[in-house]
């Protein structure tokens, strides 16, 4: 057996696989599946103030082995987040990672102030979400609005990992502003914009129209924020996310220079997926005589 345990920032994790945010629930939905304290954390679906309906359906529509997705951040809220989902979470074990969303700072303060005292290791701020009063632009996609968020996000009083969005050629600047802004950890990176026709009905096959790519046709996407911002910040903790999907592609996201990963698309075709990878990341660095997944960090930048 090989060491999977990582640091991310302040926090050590027993297994350096985790589970991507909205792809495995607010709850313990996973834990049919395997033992929850057998992964790094549980990522929990973004939660805001307040509960939240969603997008209208169809909210997914399935592309190759990728999908695309506008499910539009539904979710209890976190307060009954924390009397419900978070307790089922607990019983089990898990650790768990709480992530946030807003549709402005005050309101992304508000759910973060919300967190005060829970049970949770770490926030993710999603900060890839529209921002209502930046002419509905993507938080994420200026380093200002990041830095406002994460910054807010402080009112939890946990450490704080900014989850960024790969819609951006300005992603390294944006990742500096996070870090400057009091991040411990960036999370590498929410879905790609996309789009499905429906050709038969002659219109998008989402409700919303839009939504966003996710799954293995983001994985060389997603390996290239990830080595940009090692390259970029050889000291910042870097989460990798975007198309995991076997261990050999965890692999990859670590030589990019991940600590840690999250497995998120796959969950979907396989409930199994997160605890599969990790067991199958396990056998490729014994298989390969690596010790310890930190063995083969950031690798991919030798002296080539
Ligand atoms: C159905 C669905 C819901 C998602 N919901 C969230 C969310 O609530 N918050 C968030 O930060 N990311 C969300 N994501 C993005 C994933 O956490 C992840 O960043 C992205 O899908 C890329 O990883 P993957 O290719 O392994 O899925 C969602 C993805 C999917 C497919």
């Amino acid at each position: 057996m090989a060491d999977l345990s990582t640091r991310v920032g302040s926090v050590r994790l027993a297994c350096a696989v985790l589970t991507a945010s909205g792809t495995a629930g607010v709850g313990d939905e996973l834990a049919a599946y395997g033992e929850l304290d057998g992964l790094g954390a549980v990522v929990v679906k973004s939660l805001a103030a307040f509960a939240w309906p969603g997008n209208p359906a169809p909210r997914l529509a399935t592309w190759g082995a990728s999908m695309v997705n506008a499910v539009g951040l539904s979710g209890p809220g976190v307060a009954a987040w924390r009397a419900d989902g978070l307790t089922r979470l607990r019983r089990r074990g898990a650790t768990v990672v709480a992530s946030i969303w807003g549709r402005t700072v005050a309101e992304f303060e508000a759910a973060a102030a919300g967190l005060a005292g829970a049970e949770v290791v770490a926030v993710e701020v999603n900060a890839s979400c529209p921002n209502l009063e930046g002419r509905r632009e993507i938080f994420a996609h200026s380093p200002e609005a990041t830095a406002a968020v994460v910054e807010a996000a402080g009112a939890a009083g946990l450490p704080r990992w900014a989850k960024l969005s790969p819609n951006t050629p300005d992603l390294v600047e944006v990742a500096g502003a996070a870090l400057a802004a009091g991040a411990e950890a960036l999370v590498l990176v929410n879905t790609v914009l996309g789009m499905v026709i429906d050709v038969e009905a002659r219109r998008p096959a989402l409700g919303h129209g839009g939504g966003g790519l996710s799954g293995g046709a983001i994985a060389p996407i997603a390996l290239r924020a990830v080595y940009d911002c090692r390259e970029a910040f050889p000291e910042a903790a870097i989460v990798g996310v975007g198309g995991i999907a076997t261990g050999e592609d965890a692999v990859a996201m670590a030589m990019a220079g991940a600590d840690a990963l999250e497995v998120g698309t796959a969950t979907f075709a396989d409930p199994r997926a997160p605890f599969r990878v990790r067991d199958e990341l396990d056998r490729w660095l014994d298989d390969h005589g690596v010790a310890s997944l930190g063995e083969i960090v950031g690798v991919a930048h030798g002296d080539g």
